[in-house]
């Protein structure tokens, strides 16, 4: 089981898209995968709809024991074999920072039950964590939890600030808590190709970070605000946007699977340069709406 945590500091910039864009390139690839959404907005619960539950993630946290957790996992409408771990508005009291350490670890107890004995019966293989937008307690204990992180960021003037601090809260988890923890990788979303501003942003953000930013980043594409409100996986959803974004999501979720085998995607920058797997390939400018 690979757990992931998708992370930024701001909302709105994509994190739940990428979330459910990684779920369903699992689904496609026949990976069993559990989405945990951290976020007291629940919007992740909300795309995936399952049915409805008598216990919540919030409830978890408060009890991480394999009774509660399995009464707050639900099969998603999408598949059976992607499930939630459905979140809820009670997350916003458990976000507060506060000195209570061990805390921190409830949603990593929790996920070492669901590896010992997943609660309706099947191992998942991949667990994806849907943070809140902020670096606060809920992030913290996604990051403690977490094989590896993925940042999402867009490609705007504060990204690289934005993109450094997250790293540096990676950081300090991996030194305090969790020293498996590797960052997977930043993840552009929102690109407008033919922006030169965008461009830009996306070459600091290599000068800065090199190979940990992914190679492709995610377009902005109406396509994917239509297959969450109809609640569709984006590899169900047929649209040549739609079928563009997905073979991306394949291959975030390779890189994410990658970077658990050989660990090779440190955070430090230089090592990280040393290792890299390959050539950075130019954003593609020939996508189309
Ligand atoms: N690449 C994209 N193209 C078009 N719309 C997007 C894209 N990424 C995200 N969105 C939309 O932007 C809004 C915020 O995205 P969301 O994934 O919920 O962000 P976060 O989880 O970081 O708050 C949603 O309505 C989502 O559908
Ligand atoms: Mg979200």
């Amino acid at each position: 089981m690979h757990t992931v945590a998708v992370l930024s500091l701001k909302g709105g910039v994509g994190k739940t898209t990428v979330a459910l864009g990684i779920a369903s390139a699992a689904m496609r690839r026949g990976i069993r995968a559990l989405v945990a959404d951290l976020d007291p907005q629940g919007n992740a619960t909300a795309s995936l709809d399952p049915p409805f539950t008598d216990a919540t993630l919030a409830d978890v946290l408060e009890t991480p024991d394999r009774d509660v957790l399995a009464r707050a996992i639900a099969p998603s409408v999408w598949s059976e074999d992607v499930e939630v771990l459905v979140g809820a508005e009670e997350l916003e009291a458990l976000n507060e920072p506060g000195p209570d350490e061990h805390r921190l670890m409830s949603l990593s107890r929790a996920l070492d039950e669901l590896q010992d004995a997943p609660p309706h019966g099947k191992p998942y293989d991949l667990v994806i964590l849907d943070c809140p937008p902020s670096l606060g307690r809920l992030t913290k204990s996604a990051l403690v939890a977490a094989d590896s992180a993925l940042l999402v960021t867009e490609p705007t003037m504060y990204a690289v600030a934005g993109a450094q601090r997250a790293l540096e809260a990676i950081e300090q988890i991996r030194d305090e808590h969790n020293q498996d923890l590797r960052a997977a990788g930043v993840l552009v979303n929102r690109l407008r190709p033919r922006s030169h501003e965008h461009q830009f942003r996306i070459a600091e953000l290599r000068e800065s970070f090199g190979a940990l930013v992914m190679p492709t980043a995610i377009p902005d594409r109406l396509a994917i605000q239509q297959a969450q409100g109809a609640c569709s996986p984006i590899h169900e959803w047929h649209s040549p946007g739609a079928q563009e974004i997905a073979l991306t999501f394949n291959m975030v979720l390779a890189k994410i699977l990658r970077s658990n085998r050989a660990g090779r995607h440190r955070i430090d920058r230089d090592e990280t340069a040393a290792e890299t797997t390959g050539p950075i390939e130019p954003i593609r400018t020939d996508a189309r709406r």
